[in-house]
Protein backbone atom coordinates (compact mmCIF):
# COMPACT_ATOMS: atom_id res chain seq x y z
CA UNK A 1 0.00 0.00 0.00
CA UNK A 2 1.43 3.25 -0.81
CA UNK A 3 1.81 6.31 1.36
CA UNK A 4 -0.83 8.63 2.23
CA UNK A 5 -0.28 12.20 3.70
CA UNK A 6 -1.57 13.71 6.07
CA UNK A 7 -1.67 17.65 7.49
CA UNK A 8 -2.33 18.64 10.68
CA UNK A 9 -4.13 21.92 11.05
CA UNK A 10 -5.06 23.06 14.52
CA UNK A 11 -5.96 26.07 16.16
CA UNK A 12 -8.88 28.45 18.01
CA UNK A 13 -12.04 28.79 17.23
CA UNK A 14 -12.62 30.62 14.18
CA UNK A 15 -9.14 30.82 13.18
CA UNK A 16 -10.44 30.06 9.66
CA UNK A 17 -8.86 26.07 9.58
CA UNK A 18 -12.26 24.76 7.88
CA UNK A 19 -12.35 27.25 5.41
CA UNK A 20 -8.33 26.90 4.77
CA UNK A 21 -8.56 23.65 5.18
CA UNK A 22 -11.46 23.07 2.45
CA UNK A 23 -9.85 25.08 -0.38
CA UNK A 24 -6.42 23.50 0.30
CA UNK A 25 -7.60 19.95 -0.07
CA UNK A 26 -9.97 20.51 -3.18
CA UNK A 27 -6.22 22.34 -4.90
CA UNK A 28 -4.36 19.27 -3.82
CA UNK A 29 -7.25 16.87 -4.32
CA UNK A 30 -6.94 15.78 -0.48
CA UNK A 31 -9.48 14.27 1.86
CA UNK A 32 -11.01 17.34 4.14
CA UNK A 33 -11.81 16.23 7.49
CA UNK A 34 -13.53 18.56 9.98
CA UNK A 35 -12.70 16.65 13.33
CA UNK A 36 -15.09 19.44 15.28
CA UNK A 37 -17.70 18.09 13.61
CA UNK A 38 -17.13 14.51 15.14
CA UNK A 39 -17.28 16.05 18.52
CA UNK A 40 -20.09 18.63 17.71
CA UNK A 41 -22.30 15.18 16.43
CA UNK A 42 -21.28 14.01 20.03
CA UNK A 43 -22.47 16.56 21.55
CA UNK A 44 -25.58 17.16 19.59
CA UNK A 45 -26.81 13.23 20.47
CA UNK A 46 -26.24 13.98 24.44
CA UNK A 47 -27.96 17.13 24.29
CA UNK A 48 -30.90 15.35 22.45
CA UNK A 49 -31.15 11.94 24.53
CA UNK A 50 -30.95 14.91 27.52
CA UNK A 51 -27.60 13.84 28.68
CA UNK A 52 -25.80 17.25 29.64
CA UNK A 53 -22.62 17.66 28.54
CA UNK A 54 -20.72 17.41 32.49
CA UNK A 55 -22.50 14.20 33.61
CA UNK A 56 -20.28 11.71 32.95
CA UNK A 57 -21.77 8.90 34.40
CA UNK A 58 -24.64 9.15 31.60
CA UNK A 59 -21.76 9.66 28.82
CA UNK A 60 -20.35 6.66 30.03
CA UNK A 61 -23.65 4.59 29.78
CA UNK A 62 -24.88 5.78 26.68
CA UNK A 63 -21.79 6.71 24.27
CA UNK A 64 -22.18 3.15 22.34
CA UNK A 65 -25.90 3.75 21.66
CA UNK A 66 -24.21 6.92 19.46
CA UNK A 67 -23.03 5.36 16.23
CA UNK A 68 -21.41 8.04 13.92
CA UNK A 69 -20.41 8.02 10.42
CA UNK A 70 -18.38 10.45 8.07
CA UNK A 71 -19.20 10.54 4.69
CA UNK A 72 -17.85 12.78 1.72
CA UNK A 73 -19.76 14.13 -1.07
CA UNK A 74 -18.34 13.08 -4.87
CA UNK A 75 -18.92 16.39 -6.46
CA UNK A 76 -17.80 18.76 -4.19
CA UNK A 77 -15.81 16.51 -1.20
CA UNK A 78 -18.24 18.39 1.71
CA UNK A 79 -18.68 16.39 5.09
CA UNK A 80 -21.11 15.09 5.99
CA UNK A 81 -22.07 13.45 9.22
CA UNK A 82 -24.47 10.63 10.21
CA UNK A 83 -25.52 10.33 13.80
CA UNK A 84 -27.67 6.75 13.59
CA UNK A 85 -27.47 7.06 9.93
CA UNK A 86 -29.47 10.32 10.20
CA UNK A 87 -27.36 13.65 8.13
CA UNK A 88 -27.39 16.05 11.51
CA UNK A 89 -24.41 18.18 9.17
CA UNK A 90 -26.90 21.33 9.58
CA UNK A 91 -27.98 20.45 13.05
CA UNK A 92 -24.84 20.72 14.56
CA UNK A 93 -23.85 24.35 13.61
CA UNK A 94 -25.62 26.01 16.30
CA UNK A 95 -23.60 28.23 19.32
CA UNK A 96 -25.85 26.05 21.58
CA UNK A 97 -23.76 22.64 20.28
CA UNK A 98 -20.70 24.98 20.60
CA UNK A 99 -20.83 25.26 24.03
CA UNK A 100 -21.86 21.67 24.63
CA UNK A 101 -19.08 19.83 22.27
CA UNK A 102 -16.57 21.74 23.96
CA UNK A 103 -17.94 20.72 26.91
CA UNK A 104 -18.55 17.33 25.80
CA UNK A 105 -14.87 16.84 24.37
CA UNK A 106 -13.25 17.68 27.44
CA UNK A 107 -13.62 13.97 29.10
CA UNK A 108 -10.80 11.54 28.24
CA UNK A 109 -13.27 8.82 27.45
CA UNK A 110 -14.70 10.77 24.56
CA UNK A 111 -11.39 11.11 22.91
CA UNK A 112 -9.96 8.02 23.38
CA UNK A 113 -13.58 6.56 21.71
CA UNK A 114 -13.21 9.11 19.01
CA UNK A 115 -9.44 8.66 18.08
CA UNK A 116 -9.75 5.34 16.23
CA UNK A 117 -12.51 7.01 13.40
CA UNK A 118 -9.71 10.01 12.90
CA UNK A 119 -7.22 7.78 12.23
CA UNK A 120 -8.74 5.46 10.03
CA UNK A 121 -9.65 8.30 7.75
CA UNK A 122 -5.74 8.94 7.53
CA UNK A 123 -4.89 5.62 6.94
CA UNK A 124 -7.01 5.24 3.67
CA UNK A 125 -6.66 9.17 2.30
CA UNK A 126 -4.31 12.05 2.09
CA UNK A 127 -6.03 14.13 4.65
CA UNK A 128 -6.03 17.87 5.82
CA UNK A 129 -7.16 17.25 9.15
CA UNK A 130 -8.52 20.17 11.36
CA UNK A 131 -8.87 19.72 15.24
CA UNK A 132 -6.99 21.13 17.93
CA UNK A 133 -5.16 18.15 18.90
CA UNK A 134 -4.37 16.54 15.75
CA UNK A 135 -0.78 17.63 15.60
CA UNK A 136 -0.28 16.23 19.43
CA UNK A 137 -2.05 13.48 19.48
CA UNK A 138 -3.74 12.00 17.03
CA UNK A 139 -1.47 12.24 13.85
CA UNK A 140 2.08 13.10 15.41
CA UNK A 141 3.58 11.77 12.90
CA UNK A 142 1.88 14.20 10.16
CA UNK A 143 3.78 15.48 7.20
CA UNK A 144 3.04 19.19 8.05
CA UNK A 145 1.47 20.74 11.27
CA UNK A 146 -0.06 23.79 10.99
CA UNK A 147 -1.21 26.16 13.76
CA UNK A 148 -3.47 28.65 12.57
CA UNK A 149 -4.55 31.27 14.90
CA UNK A 150 -5.88 34.78 14.54
CA UNK A 151 -6.68 37.55 16.77
CA UNK A 152 -9.70 36.93 19.59
CA UNK A 153 -11.57 40.32 18.10
CA UNK A 154 -10.63 39.40 14.49
CA UNK A 155 -12.08 35.80 14.99
CA UNK A 156 -15.15 36.72 16.69
CA UNK A 157 -15.81 39.19 13.94
CA UNK A 158 -15.38 36.73 11.36
CA UNK A 159 -18.12 34.56 13.28
CA UNK A 160 -20.23 37.52 13.94
CA UNK A 161 -20.62 38.27 10.28
CA UNK A 162 -21.26 34.27 9.20
CA UNK A 163 -23.93 34.08 12.05
CA UNK A 164 -25.43 37.60 10.86
CA UNK A 165 -25.70 36.28 7.37
CA UNK A 166 -27.75 33.35 9.08
CA UNK A 167 -30.04 35.75 10.37
CA UNK A 168 -29.02 35.52 14.10
CA UNK A 169 -29.28 38.80 16.14
CA UNK A 170 -26.19 37.70 18.69
CA UNK A 171 -24.85 41.20 19.45
CA UNK A 172 -20.51 41.48 18.40
CA UNK A 173 -19.90 41.49 22.24
CA UNK A 174 -21.61 38.04 22.70
CA UNK A 175 -19.73 36.04 20.16
CA UNK A 176 -16.23 37.89 21.30
CA UNK A 177 -17.34 36.63 24.97
CA UNK A 178 -18.14 33.34 23.61
CA UNK A 179 -14.79 33.23 21.69
CA UNK A 180 -12.70 33.87 24.75
CA UNK A 181 -14.80 31.74 27.06
CA UNK A 182 -14.22 28.92 24.31
CA UNK A 183 -10.37 29.09 23.63
CA UNK A 184 -10.20 29.18 27.47
CA UNK A 185 -11.93 26.14 28.19
CA UNK A 186 -9.98 24.43 25.01
CA UNK A 187 -6.89 25.62 25.89
CA UNK A 188 -6.83 24.76 29.50
CA UNK A 189 -8.67 21.36 29.44
CA UNK A 190 -6.89 18.46 31.45
CA UNK A 191 -6.46 15.99 28.21
CA UNK A 192 -5.03 17.02 24.99
CA UNK A 193 -5.44 20.62 25.49
CA UNK A 194 -5.11 22.58 22.27
CA UNK A 195 -1.51 23.67 22.53
CA UNK A 196 1.04 24.52 19.55
CA UNK A 197 3.97 22.14 19.61
CA UNK A 198 7.33 22.40 18.47
CA UNK A 199 6.80 20.73 15.19
CA UNK A 200 3.55 23.10 14.25
CA UNK A 201 4.32 25.97 11.90
CA UNK A 202 2.57 29.45 13.38
CA UNK A 203 0.55 30.58 10.95
CA UNK A 204 -1.24 34.25 12.16
CA UNK A 205 -3.67 34.86 9.96
CA UNK A 206 -4.93 38.18 11.45
CA UNK A 207 -3.92 40.86 8.75
CA UNK A 208 -3.88 38.04 5.82
CA UNK A 209 -6.21 37.26 3.35
CA UNK A 210 -7.85 34.05 2.64
CA UNK A 211 -6.14 34.03 -0.75
CA UNK A 212 -2.56 34.82 1.06
CA UNK A 213 -3.28 32.07 4.00
CA UNK A 214 -3.49 29.12 0.81
CA UNK A 215 -0.71 30.46 -1.26
CA UNK A 216 1.64 30.21 1.52
CA UNK A 217 0.12 26.92 3.18
CA UNK A 218 -0.33 25.34 0.11
CA UNK A 219 2.95 25.95 -1.18
CA UNK A 220 4.70 24.25 2.03
CA UNK A 221 2.73 21.29 1.78
CA UNK A 222 3.34 20.53 -1.93
CA UNK A 223 7.37 21.33 -0.69
CA UNK A 224 6.68 18.79 2.11
CA UNK A 225 4.78 16.25 0.24
CA UNK A 226 5.88 16.44 -3.28
CA UNK A 227 2.20 16.92 -4.69
O1 LIG B 1 -13.78 23.21 15.46
P1 LIG B 1 -15.18 23.22 16.10
O2 LIG B 1 -15.59 24.58 16.60
O3 LIG B 1 -16.21 22.65 15.19
O4 LIG B 1 -15.06 22.25 17.37
C1 LIG B 1 -16.10 22.07 18.30
C2 LIG B 1 -15.50 21.71 19.66
O5 LIG B 1 -14.93 20.41 19.60
C3 LIG B 1 -14.38 22.64 20.15
O6 LIG B 1 -14.82 23.56 21.10
C4 LIG B 1 -13.36 21.73 20.78
C5 LIG B 1 -13.71 20.36 20.30
N1 LIG B 1 -12.67 19.77 19.46
C6 LIG B 1 -11.66 19.08 20.09
O7 LIG B 1 -11.63 19.04 21.31
N2 LIG B 1 -10.71 18.43 19.37
C7 LIG B 1 -10.73 18.48 18.03
N3 LIG B 1 -9.79 17.83 17.35
C8 LIG B 1 -11.75 19.21 17.37
C9 LIG B 1 -12.70 19.86 18.11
Amino acid sequence: MGKFYSVAIDGPAGAGKSTIAKALAKELGFHYVDTGAIYRTLGYFFNLIGIGPKDIDGITKYIDECVIEIEWDDEDGSQHMFLNEIDVSEEIRTPEISRIASTVSAHALVRERLLDMQRDVAKKHNVIMDGRDIGSVVLPRADVKFFLTASPEVRARRRFDELQAKGSKDSFEKVLKEVNDRDHADMTRAVAPLKQTKSHILVDTSDMTIEQVIAHMGSIVREKCKV
